[in-house]
């Protein structure tokens, strides 16, 4: 894999990252259930991480900053990190066990990248990492869909 492909591979995860970062937090902002915030805030923070460790690779990359803002700017327009905005305040049950569910389907999307790239790859650092990032996906994957599952069946008893 070139070198520009893979920065621009690690750049859709740093601005997909972030967009997780967000999520999260305003989800978490938008329950009074105590698991449900701990769960998400805890996922902010694995997020953050995760934002933390791809930016270093693309530090180390040395990639041109005008590059990283002409990324950002596209996929602020397709809409990734306004995931707050679509948040607003979910407090009905059926209203965050969709947007768990959307949290789910995101990851989904992540783990399906990740394991793109890790096919890709050739550096064997980077490839440490992005296993790192792909397994934290899929327990936040799991935990999303166990949330969703149970806030619905609350839902059939209400
Ligand atoms: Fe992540
Ligand atoms: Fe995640």
């Amino acid at each position: 894999m070139g070198e520009n492909t893979l920065l621009d591979a690690l750049n859709w995860f740093l601005l997909l990252e972030k967009g997780q970062v967000e999520f999260y937090h305003h989800l978490s902002q938008a329950t009074d259930d105590a698991e449900l915030c701990h769960g998400l805030q805890r996922f902010k923070k694995v997020e953050e991480e995760h934002v933390k460790v791809i930016a270093a690779k693309i530090n180390i990359l040395e990639l041109d900053q005008s590059r990283i803002k002409k990324a950002l700017g596209a996929v602020a327009s397709a809409g990734l990190p306004v995931f707050g905005q679509i948040v607003g305040r979910v407090s009905n049950l059926a209203g965050m066990a969709n947007m768990l569910k959307a949290g789910y389907l995101t990851e989904k999307l992540a783990i399906r990248d990740y394991r793109k790239l890790i096919n890709a790859v050739d550096d064997a650092e980077i490839r440490d990492m992005l296993w790192s990032n792909l397994i934290d996906e899929e327990s936040h994957c799991l935990w999303l869909y166990k949330k969703a599952k149970e806030l619905k069946k609350q839902r059939l008893k209400t």
